[in-house]
């Protein structure tokens, strides 16, 4: 069946909510017969979408699946090109690696991998990431800025920004961010973000950003070893939550601080990420791949790198590194 048909049902009953739209304008619209569009509406339903319809009045949208589907994310999505171009599978070993591909193959920015399960997540410095099925957002975003690699950094705290924004306004649960880009709630972690990419000695083909929310666990969801530094919108808010809803809000805030990025830089953003931190001003442990330094986490480069001032008053700049509290 037609997908551009499906597409352009699914932005008629985003753009009439509460209306009733009939058979034949919905058919003048999309330029198809109007069989075409019942049969339509009937693979809607049966994906899970509610549609009313009524005699001479047409049909009308109840509501959508809860399940993530893609036609789940594009349903009230108002983004002009993050998020728009969703690739999902049920089960994958890793969303990243699905991006990379989808990346060499030339696919567009904004691209989104989705995915219901992940075998082999993975988390920054070679840790495993848990996703299990139906609980959590895991997905990744291939971006393509025109950047030297030195600057990738500032992208990953944008996304952490934007992240924060989009799960606040969705659901009100207001996380922090820890250098550089986890999301706490009273300390216990809720979203990793981890940034790969594609690039030859001096630019940047593709970002490919994924991001792992920990959205409808229970406690008992989560390994024995996590349960105590673990948390989800869930077991903050007492309530669960439409995945999609929650994705369409992040990708609404990642396009409107990444046009402003590309527009006036990374100044804004910092200033923004620095309003959600709470690593500045503390002092932390560093834990690096060559090593650990405790000191006074000083501020962020324009770069995005953390300054750590040790006893001695050393700066050390932090590409990378887990910071412990
Ligand atoms: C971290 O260590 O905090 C980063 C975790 C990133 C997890 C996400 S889930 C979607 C994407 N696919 C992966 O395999 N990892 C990222």
């Amino acid at each position: 069946m037609s997908s551009d048909i499906r597409k352009g049902l699914i932005a008629a009953f985003t753009n009439n909510p509460n209306q009733y739209v009939s058979g034949e304008a919905l058919a003048d619209l999309l330029g198809c017969s109007r069989t075409a569009i019942w049969k339509h509406i009937e693979a809607l339903r049966q994906d899970g979408f509610i549609l009313e319809a009524v005699r001479k009045k047409g049909y009308r949208i109840i509501s959508s699946p809860e399940k993530i589907v893609p036609d789940n994310i594009l349903f009230g999505l108002n983004t002009s090109y993050i998020g728009r171009n969703v690739h999902f599978e049920e089960t994958v070993d890793s969303t990243q690696n699905i991006a990379q591909k989808l990346a060499l193959e030339g696919a567009a920015e904004g691209t989104l991998v989705v995915a219901e399960e992940q075998l082999g997540g993975r988390g920054r410095l070679e840790r495993k990431w848990q996703s299990p099925k139906y609980k959590g957002i895991w997905m990744s975003l291939i971006l393509k800025p025109v950047i030297p690699i030195m600057k990738t950094p500032q992208l990953t705290l944008l996304i952490a920004v934007a992240v924060v924004q989009g799960i606040q306004e969705v659901t009100g649960v207001q996380a922090d961010i820890k250098w550089p880009n986890d999301l706490l709630v009273n300390g216990k972690k809720l979203t990793g973000i981890l940034t790969e990419m594609q690039a030859d000695s001096d630019r940047v083909h593709s970002l490919i950003i994924g991001i792992g929310i920990n959205v409808n666990q229970q406690l008992e969801d989560f390994a024995e070893e996590l349960q105590s530094s673990a948390t989800s919108i869930y077991l903050e808010t007492k309530t669960s939550w439409d995945r999609a809803i929650i994705i369409q809000g992040i990708m609404k805030h990642i396009e409107k601080l990444y046009l402003l990025y590309l527009q006036k830089g990374f100044y804004p953003i910092k200033l923004l990420w620095e309003s959600y931190s709470i690593s500045l001003g503390q002092k932390v442990r560093a834990n690096t791949l060559n090593g650990s330094i405790f000191g006074l986490a000083k501020g962020i480069t324009d770069d995005g790198v953390l300054l750590l001032e040790d006893e001695q008053g050393v700066v050390h700049f932090i590409y990378s590194a887990d910071i412990l509290m």
